[in-house]
C-alpha cells in the first residue's frame, strides 16, 4: 500500500480512494397495523372502487402511537447491516431521507444514531420528500468515491400518517408509513454498484405539495391547528402530470449517464405513489410491466421509503440477483426528482 506524510511529518499508510460505490445490504420495515380501503370507507366519503381504479392502492401501514420514524428506521437499518455482515461500529456515515423526523430537530439521523449506538458515525437528514432516497444515493456515492466516507447507512423513512388529515379524502387514501435502508461502501472496481445518479429540483412549484404550518413561516398556533395547517396539502392533478413527464426525463438522463440503454435495465423500481403514475412512466420509457416492481397496492405512498422498501422486497424474493441492472426513479415535494442506475452487488464474498 502506498504511503504519505501526515501533517506532523510522520509516514503513514495512504488509504486508496474507491472508484465506485456499491450497495452491500438492504432492509425494510413496515408497521403491523393495516389500514384498508374498507376502513377508509368508514372514515371519509370514498370507496374501494375509487381508490383502486385511481391509485391501485388496496391498503397501507400505520405506525403504532408509540412508533416514531427513528423506530421504523432502526428496524430497517438493522436488517441492511445484517445482510452486509457488518458491525454497527463499521458505519461512519448515517444519512436519512425523511419529511417526518421524530422532532423538528435534532435530525432523525442523529436520533437513529443514538438508538443504534453508532458512535463512529456522522449523522444528518436530507429533506427531499419522495426523492430523499435517490438524493441520498447521490450524496452517498459522492462521499464514498471522494474518500470522505467508507461505510454508509442510507435510510428512507416516513410516518406520513402523522401529517395526514384523515378527514380529507383526496390525500388520506394515498399515504402510508414505512422504512427502507441500504448500506454502501466504496469499491476499487471502476464499473460496479451505483453507475449513475441524476437529480433535479424546482422550488417554484413548492406549494403543489406541502405542509403549510409548523415551520418558521407559520409557527404552531391555535389557529394553525384549527385550520389543519399541520397536515399536507396537495394539488394531485398537477403533481401527477409534472411527475410522469419528470420521471421519464430523469430516467433517460440516468440511463444515458450509465452508458446503457433501456433494454439493459433488468428491473425498474419507481417511486410508489400511484399505480397509474408507475404504469404511465414505464410505458413512456418502453419498459415492460414484468420488469416493474410494484408495492403501492400494499403500502400506498411511503415517500422516501418507497424505493428501498420495493428494492428490499425484490432482493429477498429473488427477483434481483448479483449483477442485475436496476433503474430507480422518484418524484416528490420540493418539487424534487431523481433517478439512478445501480448494478446490484449484494454482500461482499
Ligand atoms: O409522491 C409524489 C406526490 N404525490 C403524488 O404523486 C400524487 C399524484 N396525484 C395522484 O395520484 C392523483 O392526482 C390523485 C389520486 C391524488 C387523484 O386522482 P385524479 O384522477 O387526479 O382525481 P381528481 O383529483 O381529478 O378528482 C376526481 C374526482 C373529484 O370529484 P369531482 O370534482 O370530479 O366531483 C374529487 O373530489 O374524485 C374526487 N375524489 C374522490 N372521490 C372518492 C378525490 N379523492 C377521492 C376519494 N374518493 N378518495
Amino acid at each position: 500500500m502506498p504511503s504519505e506524510l501526515s501533517c506532523s511529518g510522520k509516514k503513514r499508510e495512504r488509504l486508496s480512494i474507491p472508484k465506485s460505490a456499491v450497495i452491500r445490504g438492504c432492509g425494510a420495515y413496515y408497521p403491523e397495523r393495516v389500514l384498508s380501503n374498507a376502513d377508509l370507507e368508514h372514515m371519509v366519503d370514498t370507496s374501494d372502487e375509487w381508490i383502486t381504479t385511481r391509485t391501485g392502492i388496496k391498503e397501507r401501514r400505520i405506525a403504532a402511537p408509540d412508533e416514531a420514524s427513528s423506530d421504523l428506521a432502526m428496524k430497517a437499518a438493522q436488517k441492511a447491516i445484517d445482510m452486509a455482515g457488518w458491525e454497527i461500529d463499521d458505519i461512519d456515515t448515517i444519512i436519512v431521507g425523511t419529511v417526518t423526523p421524530d422532532y423538528m430537530f435534532p435530525s432523525c439521523a442523529c436520533t437513529l444514531q443514538g438508538k443504534l449506538g453508532a458512535k463512529n458515525a456522522v449523522a444528518f437528514d436530507i429533506s427531499a420528500a419522495c426523492s430523499g432516497f435517490i438524493y441520498g444515493l447521490s450524496l452517498s456515492r459522492a462521499l464514498l468515491v471522494s474518500g470522505q466516507a467508507r461505510r454508509i447507512l442510507l435510510v428512507g423513512v416516513e410516518t406520513l400518517s402523522r401529517i395526514v388529515d384523515y378527514s380529507e379524502r383526496s390525500t388520506c387514501v394515498l399515504f402510508g408509513d414505512g422504512a427502507g435502508a441500504v448500506v454502501l461502501e466504496g469499491s476499487p472496481e471502476p464499473d460496479v454498484g451505483v453507475k449513475s445518479v441524476a437529480i433535479g429540483s424546482d422550488g417554484v412549484h413548492g406549494e403543489l405539495l406541502y405542509m403549510p404550518a409548523g415551520g418558521s413561516r407559520n409557527p404552531a398556533t391555535h389557529d394553525t391547528v384549527e385550520k389543519k395547517l399541520h397536515s399536507m396539502k396537495m394539488n394531485g392533478n398537477e403533481v401527477f402530470k409534472i411527475a410522469v413527464r419528470g420521471m421519464e426525463a430523469i430516467s433517460r438522463k440516468a440511463i444515458d449517464a450509465a452508458a446503457c440503454t433501456i433494454d439493459d435495465i433488468d428491473l425498474f423500481i419507481p417511486h410508489q405513489a400511484n399505480f397509474r403514475m408507475i404504469d404511465a412512466t414505464a410505458k413512456r420509457l418502453g419498459i415492460p410491466e414484468e420488469k416493474v416492481v410494484v408495492t403501492v397496492d400494499r403500502f400506498g405512498n411511503t415517500s422516501a421509503s418507497s424505493i428501498p422498501i420495493a428494492l428490499d422486497e425484490a432482493v429477498r424474493d429473488g427477483r434481483i440477483k448479483e449483477g442485475d441492472m436496476l433503474g430507480m426513479v422518484a418524484f416528490g415535494a420540493g418539487l424534487t426528482w431523481g433517478a439512478s442506475v445501480v448494478r446490484w452487488e449484494g454482500p461482499a464474498r
